[in-house]
């Protein structure tokens, strides 16, 4: 089985599909900020504020040819910048899961944990930067994507459902 390499901007649902898809299919799941504070043993949060982005970055990348090099059958959710890797293409099939600004905005601000979700993403603290962020990318998302799944109004299960279909 190849991989399926979830991407997308911040707050999507990327993980809550992810856990979906795996409970409907034999895919093991793997999220790439999770790797990445298992191995510097702190919350991303504190990398940006303390390293920086750019060495966020950096270990984004090791990550990212580890994967290559060493990852099959599993389901790889991503951090929203995480499709900027030159390699993406070769660890997977690429998933984008889409939905206009607003409506991300909109579904984190109604979760019950809405301000840890806030709170926890350096990239979301002034929403108007977030935003010209999302113009920024949604473009380049659709340019890296092999496959498209709009979020918008569905369940992580629904969409869950669709993915397994369009892969
Ligand atoms: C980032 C998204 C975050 C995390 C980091 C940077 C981004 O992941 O990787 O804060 O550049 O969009 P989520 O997309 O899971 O929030």
């Amino acid at each position: 089985m190849k991989n399926i390499v979830l991407i997308g901007f911040m707050g999507v649902g990327k993980g809550s599909v992810a856990r979906e898809v795996i409970k409907h299919s034999d895919y093991i799941a793997m999220d790439t900020d999770d790797l990445i504070e298992s191995m510097e043993n702190r919350k991303i949060k504190t990398i940006f504020e303390i390293e920086g982005e750019e060495y966020f970055r950096k270990i984004e990348k090791k990550v990212a040819k580890w994967l290559e090099e060493s990852v099959k059958n599993t389901l790889i959710s991503t951090g929203g910048g995480f499709y900027k890797q030159k390699n993406i293409k070769k660890i997977g099939t690429i998933v984008l899961l889409d939905s206009p600004f607003d409506e991300i905005i909109k579904r984190i601000k109604e979760h019950p944990k809405a301000e840890k979700k806030f709170k926890k993403r350096p990239l979301l603290q002034d929403l108007e930067k977030a935003k010209e962020l999302y113009d920024l990318r949604r473009p380049e998302y659709l340019k890296v994507a092999d496959v498209v799944v709009d979020v918008t109004n569905k369940s992580a299960h629904d969409c869950a459902k669709e993915l397994l279909k369009k892969v």
